[in-house]
């Protein structure tokens, strides 16, 4: 089935069964945003969480710990802290890679500054922190501050990784496990954690929320290279201008011939860049199949994530998840 079949998307189904929650959430979100003293914070803030954003990782929490049986208030607080930390990663990643557009806006560091934008999302880190204390339970601590450091980490491997044409595979996924995936599964996993499922359980969530947002971060990385700024909000060919060696360039460069090869180190590892460059490097990536190969690695992830979602019980909501794996890499016409 084609995605312009499907009549609703299931992030679409997961948010209209959440939406009283997501709500919650998005109050939440506004009234911790707030700051007495530097109105910068919420003018910078404001123009990142109110452009939109898809609330992806919120709504996985929302989704597990009512898959999971839970009825207290406190979902909506982590939902609201997991947030706090992807728009936070977000503020920081922009400044990073030098991006201009976000969610459909030029990017905070463009319309403010890159100190703006590392200070602020200082302030939301911390302000996560405050959040994720409040259901009272270790557990759930401990999970969420792993994720921060694990995703730190990821963006740090990818300095060192990006820009060198030895990067295998297995770098690139330990980068996208560490940048990406480990906000998802803590997404997942608090939310089973609040319901107090067993170990079995949570390590079920665990590994569906891992294996999606790898799935999910191999999709955005195929997106940089066939997407649609107006569907993504984000430029297309930003990682290849920003020379990052990310899936399909990892195999094309594996399978490249000499004068691809020059090609690859004058562009990616030289940033020696040239008018069209970008379409010569779609047209190496075609000649070796190697988006298509990128996306049945994401398939792949995707088959994974279903699969962990199998070891917990029947429920509605697991239905929709399910859905949502194969979305995320369907969305990759
Ligand atoms: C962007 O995530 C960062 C990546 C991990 C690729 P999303 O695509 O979920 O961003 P928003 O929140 O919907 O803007
Ligand atoms: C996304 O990194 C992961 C984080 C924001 C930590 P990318 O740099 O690949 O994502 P986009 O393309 O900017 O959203
Ligand atoms: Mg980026
Ligand atoms: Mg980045």
């Amino acid at each position: 089935m084609g995605l312009d079949d499907a009549v609703i998307k299931p992030h679409e189904e997961l948010a209209a069964r959440l939406s009283e929650r997501l709500d919650a959430v998005n109050t939440l979100i506004r009234e911790r945003m707030a700051s007495r003293h530097a109105p910068r914070i919420p003018e910078v803030t404001a123009h990142l969480i109110e452009a939109g954003g898809k609330r992806l990782r919120p709504m996985l929490t929302l989704a597990t710990a009512e898959m999971c049986g839970y009825g207290g208030p406190y979902d909506v607080h982590l939902a609201a802290t997991v947030e706090f930390i992807h728009t936070a990663t977000l503020l920081h990643d922009d400044v990073v890679d030098e991006s201009r557009q976000r969610r459909g806006r030029p990017t905070a560091n463009l319309l403010w500054d890159n100190k703006s934008s590392v200070l602020v999302g200082d302030y939301l880190f911390a302000r996560a922190f405050q959040l994720m204390v409040e259901p009272g339970s270790l557990r759930v601590l401990d999970i969420l501050a792993n994720a921060a450091a694990t995703i730190a980490e990821g963006e740090v491997l990818q300095l060192s990784a990006a820009r060198d044409l030895a990067t295998g595979e297995d770098v690139y996924l330990q980068v996208v496990r560490g940048k990406t995936a480990a906000l998802f599964s803590a997404a997942t996993q608090v939310g089973g954690v609040l319901a107090g499922m067993d170990e079995d359980r949570e390590k079920a969530l665990y590994d569906y929320g891992d294996a999606l947002g790898i799935a999910f971060q191999i999709a955005d990385d195929l997106l940089d290279y066939q997407g649609d700024v107006h569907a993504t909000g984000k430029n297309v060919g930003d990682d290849f201008r920003e020379r990052k060696l990310t899936l399909p360039v990892i195999k094309a460069v594996a399978a490249a011939n000499a004068r691809e090869r020059a090609f690859w180190q004058r562009t990616i590892e030289k940033g020696d860049q040239r008018e069209g460059d970008l379409e010569e490097a779609l047209a190496i990536l075609a000649r070796h199949d190697a988006l298509a190969r990128t996306h049945a690695d994401a398939d792949g992830w995707a088959g994974r994530a279903k699969a962990a979602l199998a070891r917990l019980p029947e429920h509605p909501v697991r239905r929709i998840l399910t859905d949502l794996a194969d979305y995320v890499v369907a969305r990759v016409a």
